[in-house]
């Protein structure tokens, strides 16, 4: 080698070792579980998978590094693509948006899916594990478009069932479809069911929870609440313009929607049991889970009630997802009563 030549290999090489030194940080960012694409929207298996092998690299907390990503400048131009990919789209922060916001998501997922140009070609060349078939880009698709539709309006097919579906005069049979308890919801709602309103004689109560899928520890949105209760008297008093099924519930009644964790509360006065009965004071309530019916659960009932049967006292012990019997607390400093529950779904 000339003297020239040699000079400049060697210059050459000294710089390429001298980027070495110059690492990114391969750390994945701290993460929400909560938040995750996957535990919000609830998506099958190999739809998960599919986004895993196509998507997550770029557009997730969970990249996996290349060994090459150690090799500089090829590092730095990967780590900008995942930063720029995840500041377009986090599917780790998916939790974060609005149902309305992740609905566009999802459809504009689907658009790019479709076009071709997500994943990129230039991804797709180094990485086979995330070319989709023709049969699994259109069952990604479908399923994008149809799941961008549930979470804009979790329940949108389900009230329009009960609006045009469900005549008024059934609603007023006590033994009615537990649909009856959702005709007259408003639309916005929160996580907590305001039952009686300020002002209500009898002892404020707030009692807090968590919703929870089967297995007893996957919090699950956009879970419909509705519960109803007599007042200090132990009647069902109404306010007498009541239609459907509203006519037996009376007026002490609310809805509410839990939220990404899973959570719910009431507001209210604690009932009293019926008058001149031996049936212990409780909250009569129903759930539905998106995609599923609603139903009944056990009802709150409070420790210590003199009509409560022993039994019930000792499921509850066992089983305490599943029974609705809770132990109330008194806060001092304003003297509410308060209590906890978590429900777990069927
Ligand atoms: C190699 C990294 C990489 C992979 C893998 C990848 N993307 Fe991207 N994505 C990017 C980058 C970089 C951008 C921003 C620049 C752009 O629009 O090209 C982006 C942008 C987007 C956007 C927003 C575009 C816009 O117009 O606002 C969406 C939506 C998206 N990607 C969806 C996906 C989906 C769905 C997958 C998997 C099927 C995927 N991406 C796979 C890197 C990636």
């Amino acid at each position: 080698m000339a003297a020239k030549t040699k000079f400049l290999f060697f210059s050459i090489a000294g710089i390429a070792l001298a980027l070495q030194i110059f690492q990114i940080d391969q750390t994945l960012p701290a993460t929400n579980p909560d938040e995750e694409f996957h535990v919000v929207a609830n998506p099958p298996d190999e739809i998960v998978g599919m986004l895993k092998h196509a998507c997550y690299d770029c557009h997730s907390n969970n990249t996996r590094y290349p060994w090459y990503a150690s090799v500089q400048p090829v590092g730095w131009w990967l780590q900008s693509h995942v930063n720029t990919g995840r500041s377009e789209l986090n599917f780790s922060e998916f939790g974060r948006w609005s149902g309305e916001d992740q609905a566009d998501v999802l459809r504009h997922c689907a658009k790019l899916v479709k076009k071709g140009a997500m994943p990129p070609k230039d991804y797709l060349r180094m990485h086979d594990d995330a070319i989709l078939s023709e049969e699994k880009k259109s069952a990604l698709i479908t399923w994008l478009l149809e799941r961008a539709d549930v979470l804009e309006n979790p329940h949108a097919k389900a009230v329009s069932f009960t609006q045009q579906e469900m005549p008024r005069d059934t609603c007023d049979d006590p033994d009615g479809n537990p649909r009856c308890c959702f005709i007259g919801m408003p639309d916005k709602l929160t996580t907590t069911l305001k039952i009686a309103p300020d002002g209500e004689p009898g002892q404020r109560l707030v009692i807090k929870g968590y919703v929870y899928k089967k297995d007893g520890k996957t919090p699950c949105r956009g879970v419909l609440l509705y519960a109803y209760h007599t007042d200090a008297t132990g009647a069902y008093t109404r306010k007498g313009d009541e239609t459907g099924i509203r006519r037996r519930h009376g007026r002490l009644h609310a809805w509410a929607r839990t939220d990404a964790q899973g959570r719910y509360a009431i507001e209210s006065i604690k009932p009293a049991s019926y008058p001149k009965s031996n049936i212990s004071a409780h909250i009569h309530a129903v759930v539905w889970e998106p995609g599923k019916e609603p139903y009944y659960i056990p009802e709150f009932e409070f420790a210590g009630d003199p009509f409560l049967a022993p039994e019930a006292v000792a499921s509850a012990k066992k089983n305490p997802g599943r029974s609705g019997i809770i132990s109330l607390g008194k806060d001092a400093a304003t003297g509410i009563l308060t209590g906890r529950r978590d429900i777990v779904l069927k």
